[in-house]
């Protein structure tokens, strides 16, 4: 997959990213020609033919990862943030992602954890997850064709992150997997998911159940003094059940 080169902001704050500076980049503000984004530094701002203004850089991790491959459904960044705000992952951090799906959230983490694992039953997807991680030069990402309902390599791990049909049928093995301390977080889609994992969760001894969350995000227009929340937007995505290893 090719890497972003550039990324081109307008000054109301609709991207564009060029791929290839060898060629013109064509928008519907018109075109920027390709020798002007070959020159242009970081900072630059650029014009097309119809004289429309865009600032141009370098893309950031946050650019890249929002034109990674998705076939799977992702885990929206709100509630990536929330994972990583209740855990609070961070570069000492070994984690445990399955299923990968398009690798999304596993990529994520990569950015901000020590080291990812990350368990996905189909080959499909597993190309999938190679080619993002290459996109996004990520070094400390394992993929691993295998089942977690039925196996587990990992011991040590400080946070496992299950986004699985049925996430209850992992949690022996996740015991396996995680430090006394570590967090293990499902992520479902709907209602009776959630309960049977908690059930299950709390008939387990290796486990303390904390609790429950939805995140709601509502994005707001701001026009001058019409200030008002937009109304189309992200509509449920899913539950995050929070729960710790103690034993
Ligand atoms: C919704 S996707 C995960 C999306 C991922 N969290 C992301 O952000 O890109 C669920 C994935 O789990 C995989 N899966 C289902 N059961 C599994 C199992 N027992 N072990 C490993 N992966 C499994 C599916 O093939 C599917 O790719």
């Amino acid at each position: 997959m090719d890497t972003l080169k550039k990324v081109l902001i307008t000054k109301q704050g609709r991207k564009f990213y060029a791929k290839d500076l060898s060629e013109d980049l064509h928008t519907q503000y018109g075109f920027i020609n390709k020798d002007e984004l070959k020159k242009a530094k970081d900072g630059d701002l650029l014009k097309s033919n119809t004289n429309k203004e865009f600032f141009i850089f370098a893309p950031y991790f946050i650019d890249l990862y929002r034109k990674i491959k998705r076939d799977a459904q992702i885990i929206p960044l709100k509630d990536i943030g929330l994972i990583i705000a209740e855990t609070g992952i961070n570069k000492e951090s070994r984690v445990l992602d399955a299923g990968s799906g398009s690798g999304a959230l596993a990529c994520f983490l990569a950015g901000t954890a020590k080291e990812v694992i990350t368990y996905e039953i189909r080959e499909d997807f597993i190309e999938i997850v190679k080619s993002n991680i290459d996109f996004l030069g990520l070094k400390n990402i394992k993929i691993k064709n295998k089942n977690i309902y039925q196996e587990v390599d990992e011991k040590n791990i400080d946070v496992v992150i299950l986004d699985l049909p049925e996430p209850w049928n992992a949690i022996e093995n996740c015991a396996k997997a995680l430090k006394p301390g570590g967090f293990l977080v499902s992520y479902s889609p709907s209602v009776p998911q959630v309960a049977d994992f908690v059930n299950a969760v709390r008939k387990n001894e290796s486990f303390v159940y904390l609790k429950t969350v939805e995140i709601i995000e509502r994005e707001w227009e701001v026009e001058e003094r019409r200030v008002r929340p937009k109304s189309s937007g992200l509509g449920h995505s899913g539950f995050l059940s929070f729960v710790r290893k103690v034993r």
